[in-house]
């Protein structure tokens, strides 16, 4: 599809939502079924209007939500195995988790976000998608620790490596791994984790790029697995639960 979509849309008390000029590169086709591109396009209309009005996407991403936020994020499929459970932390307004449920129906996945305006939009967009195998949790990704585990722990944009490590490795299954959609800094912060890694026994980072050809430019992953599936840093799971009471019993968010 080519088609600009810029339209105002009236809400039911009469304002107008901001045009919504959205230009689907061609390239989507080669990364969405025929049959989920309609819902790609419709969660892009969503971002670029309601997404825009709740303050989940400044209006100056609108324009480029498609390469920027649904490309760039529908290539993570590349670094996911089928039947996955996937569980995406600081997820915002979906990305990459919500692009990945629309890209790929076989992965179940599970959003989490502490904030409510975002987790009631998602909950929205789910329901209006007909997306059955999502599950939106509102809460921090250390709330899961030691209740629940995941083949693949998902992220973008939401923290430097090392503080990555410690919210997702806990949610990871023995034979999993975080994938982490990161920048050119991905080398500097691997660097900056290596006394985490070696502590909680993480395997050695992989870095490398999915989408070339797709989105320019690609998309940096970092992959980080347990070293050894039979020796998973399993204290990990009650620590982080000690470092969130802990932090409960001070107060702090
Ligand atoms: C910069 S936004 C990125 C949102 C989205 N991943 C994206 O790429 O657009 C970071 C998100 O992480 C969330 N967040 C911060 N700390 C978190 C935690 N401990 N667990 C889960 N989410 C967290 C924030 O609420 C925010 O929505």
């Amino acid at each position: 599809m080519s088609d600009d979509v810029s339209r105002e849309t009236q809400r039911p008390d009469g304002s107008l939502t901001p045009p919504a000029p959205l230009s689907m590169p061609e390239t989507a086709r080669g990364v969405f079924t025929s049959d989920r591109l309609p819902l790609a396009e419709r969660y892009t209309e969503l971002l670029a209007t309601e997404g825009v009005v709740r303050g989940l996407i400044g209006p100056r991403e609108a324009p480029r939500l498609w390469d920027r936020h649904i490309l760039n994020s529908a290539v993570l499929a590349d670094a996911i195995p089928d039947n996955a459970t996937v569980c995406d932390i600081g997820t915002g307004a979906g990305l990459p988790g919500l692009v990945l449920a629309i890209a790929r129906p076989d992965l179940s996945i599970t959003l989490v976000e502490p904030l409510l305006r975002r987790t009631t939009f998602l909950s929205e967009v789910v329901e209006e998608l007909g997306l059955s195998q999502v599950e939106v949790v509102r809460g921090r990704a250390e709330d899961l620790h030691g209740a629940r585990t995941f083949d693949i722990v998902t992220s973008r944009a939401v923290a430097p490596l090392e503080r990555l490590l410690g919210w997702s490795m806990p949610l990871v299954a023995p034979t999993g791994a975080l994938v982490a959609m990161k920048g050119q800094s991905v080398t500097d912060e691997i660097a900056e984790s290596q006394q985490f890694l070696l502590t909680w026994k993480c395997g050695v980072p992989e870095v490398f790029e999915v989408g070339t050809g797709v989105v320019d430019p690609p998309t940096t992953v970092v992959r980080v697995a347990w070293a050894d599936p039979a020796q998973v840093g399993w204290p990990l799971a009650p620590a982080a639960r000690r470092r969130t009471s802990r932090r409960g019993r001070r107060g702090e968010k």
